[in-house]
Formats: C-alpha cells, structure tokens, sequence
C-alpha cells in the first residue's frame, strides 16, 4: 500500500523553475497594468482637428516637426496611450 505514497507528485527543480517564471510574468503583467503615464496630447488647436494616423504622422513621422522618439511603438491607436485634448473633435 506504500505504492501510491510513492507516486505522489513532488516539485522537481525543474517544476519549481517554471513555477518562478509563471509567478514572475503574471507578477509583471499585474504591475503592468496601472495607469497609462504617457504624455498626453497637447491641448492645441493641431491637435484638437488631427483624427487619422496619416494626420498625426505627418508632422509626428521620421521626417516631421516633432517625430516620435526611436523605438516608438508602431501602433495605429495614438490615443489609446496619449490621452486626446478635451474637447477633441470626434471624426
Ligand atoms: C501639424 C503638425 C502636427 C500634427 C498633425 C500632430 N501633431 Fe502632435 N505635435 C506637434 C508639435 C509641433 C509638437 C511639439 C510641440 C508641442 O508640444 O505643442 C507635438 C507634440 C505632440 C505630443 C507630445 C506632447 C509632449 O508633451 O511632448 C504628442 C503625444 C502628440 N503631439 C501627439 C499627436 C497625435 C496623437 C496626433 C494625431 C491625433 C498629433 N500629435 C498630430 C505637431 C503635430
Ligand atoms: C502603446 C502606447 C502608445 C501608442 C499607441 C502611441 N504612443 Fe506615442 N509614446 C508612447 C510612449 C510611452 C512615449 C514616451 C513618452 C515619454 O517620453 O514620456 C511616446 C512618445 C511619443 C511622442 C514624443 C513625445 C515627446 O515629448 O518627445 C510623440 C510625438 C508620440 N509619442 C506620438 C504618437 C503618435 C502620433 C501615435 C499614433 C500613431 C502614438 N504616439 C501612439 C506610447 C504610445
């Protein structure tokens, strides 16, 4: 009867690895998920009538005014991160 003792499941270093990194990611997206702190967009009136990524990346582009930082997300959603201005007129 000492048989099922013996196949009780005991964490191997192996297991105890993977469980580290479960811990630390779901740790990392949990911290992750706070406030967006980016800045916001600035309350003008440019930016209260740009509506469309082409608009926004005419001046924010490689070549524009102000180009976005290298390593800046490729993302379509400007406002997803900086916040529109009030007021912003909706397309
Ligand atoms: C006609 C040119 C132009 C267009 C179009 C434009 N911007 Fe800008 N933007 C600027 C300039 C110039 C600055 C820097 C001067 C300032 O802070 O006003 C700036 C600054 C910014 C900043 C940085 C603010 C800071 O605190 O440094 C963000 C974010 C931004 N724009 C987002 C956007 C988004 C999103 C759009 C599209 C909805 C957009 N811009 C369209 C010219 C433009
Ligand atoms: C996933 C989030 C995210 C999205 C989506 C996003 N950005 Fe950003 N953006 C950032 C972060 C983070 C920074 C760095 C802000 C800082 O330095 O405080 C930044 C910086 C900028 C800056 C430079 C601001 C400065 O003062 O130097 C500009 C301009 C800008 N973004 C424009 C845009 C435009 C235009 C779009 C849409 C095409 C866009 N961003 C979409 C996160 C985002």
């Amino acid at each position: 009867m000492n048989e099922t003792a013996k196949q009780r499941w005991q964490p191997s270093r192996g297991d105890w690895v993977f469980i580290i990194i479960v811990a630390t990611v779901v740790l990392v997206l949990v911290l992750g998920s706070g406030d967006r702190k980016t800045k916001t967009t600035p309350d003008d009136a440019i930016h209260m009538h740009a509506t469309s990524r082409a608009a926004c990346m005419s001046c924010h582009g490689i070549d524009g005014v102000k180009p976005q930082p290298p390593g800046h997300v490729k993302a379509d959603q400007c406002f997803q991160c900086h916040t529109q201005p009030e007021g912003w007129a909706k397309p």
